[in-house]
């Protein structure tokens, strides 16, 4: 009786639903915040993760989706679709499910994780690989809604932005207040813009008593917001931010300026050095695009841009189990033993 239920019931009042809404959801968020002390110690700061691959399907994404798919439901459609690089395919295919609607996703061909794509297919999804990168899929996703019977449920339905919004408020309300920084990888750039909505808007309503700086981070082969240009053949082992042209750009601008943050780049060696780090000493294990968010706050600490004594929080954005490669490739394989202690004992450095 006291479970979590999910974020359109824990803040009602603060989305756009009444109260014959029919909430979809699989009671995402309520995710833990989990204190950092590797990272702490490394910063001179108080760094907490704010653990997003703990939601239903594995990322950030749910908490847009229970709202998109709700609305959308609300509004009578029968099929939604969207673009992804992975994530939001796999959330949107969870949720089509609860509602009883089809799902069509358009993802990169050959540039989408397996745990995504396997989510993507066991909940049913039809599924097309579009000849091309996220931008296009978007570009596509955004033509058919436009011209047939199928709901856009991509980040640039306002409503995303609104459920997301809601990973700010839970920050604010563990740790009492808004922290002083908040980290977060950058792709399409959605949930940059749904952050800075959710700290002001707590702070206008003096439930906070301040907004934190945003620090947003861009892989550098997928970093268009940092060059201030399109980029057309974005790369980055990172691929759920392998993004070109964000559809949120104008926004993660207006979080950087009001914030007085900051969006910057972190490279692919950068982003899996801080994925190792947080597996194997923080004991959190994310795939590498959410590991941009940890790469770049110890980028700037390495810069001097970071001050100690303060409160930090960094997003994780998606579980590690999604892209399983990069934990298992570089690895030592583990070695094949008799049943026979003395033996399994000597090779563990036991005896
Ligand atoms: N981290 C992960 C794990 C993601 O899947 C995404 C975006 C981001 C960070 C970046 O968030 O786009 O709001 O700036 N994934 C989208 C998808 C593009 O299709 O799943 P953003």
């Amino acid at each position: 009786t006291h479970q979590w239920r999910g974020i359109i019931e824990e803040y009602r009042d603060r989305l756009p639903v009444s109260d014959s809404t029919p909430v979809v959801t699989l009671r995402e968020g309520g995710t833990p915040l989990v204190p950092a002390q590797v990272l702490s110690e490394r910063t001179g700061c108080e760094v907490h993760l704010k653990v997003e691959g703990a939601n239903p399907t594995g990322s950030f994404k749910d908490r847009g989706m229970t709202m998109a798919i709700t609305r959308a439901k609300e509004e009578g459609a029968q099929a939604v679709i969207c673009a992804s690089t992975g994530n939001t395919s796999a959330s949107a295919a969870a949720y089509a499910v609860r509602a009883g609607m089809v799902c069509a996703v358009l993802v990169p061909q050959g540039k989408i994780a397996i745990g995504k794509m396997g989510q993507a297919l066991v909940h049913g999804a039809k599924i097309l690989q579009v000849d091309g990168n996220f931008d296009d899929c978007l570009t596509l996703a955004r033509a058919l809604s436009d011209n047939y019977p199928v709901a856009l449920v991509n980040s640039v339905n306002p409503v995303r932005i609104e459920g997301q919004k809601t990973a700010a408020f839970e920050i604010v309300d563990m740790l009492g207040d808004a922290p002083d920084i908040h980290v977060l990888p950058v792709g399409n750039a959605g949930n940059i813009t749904a952050y800075w909505k959710g700290y002001q808007e707590y702070a206008a309503d003096r439930i906070a008593s301040r907004t934190p700086r945003m620090w947003g981070f861009q892989a550098s082969g997928s970093a268009p917001i940092v060059r201030g240009e399109v980029v057309k053949d974005p790369s980055t082992i990172a691929t759920a931010i392998r993004i070109g042209n964000p559809a949120s750009w104008k926004f993660a601008l207006a979080a950087q300026e009001e914030s007085g943050g900051f969006i910057d780049e972190v490279t692919d060696r950068e982003i899996l050095r801080a994925y190792r780090l947080l597996a194997a000493q923080e004991g959190v294990f994310v795939e590498p695009a959410s590991a941009a968010s940890v790469a770049g706050l110890l980028k700037a600490a390495e810069q001097g841009k970071v001050d100690p004594g303060q409160k930090i929080v960094c997003t994780v954005t998606g579980n590690g189990l999604k892209d399983p490669d990069w934990a298992v490739a570089g690895a030592p394989q583990p070695v094949t033993v008799p049943v026979d202690a003395v033996t399994a004992a000597e090779r563990l450095g036991l005896a």
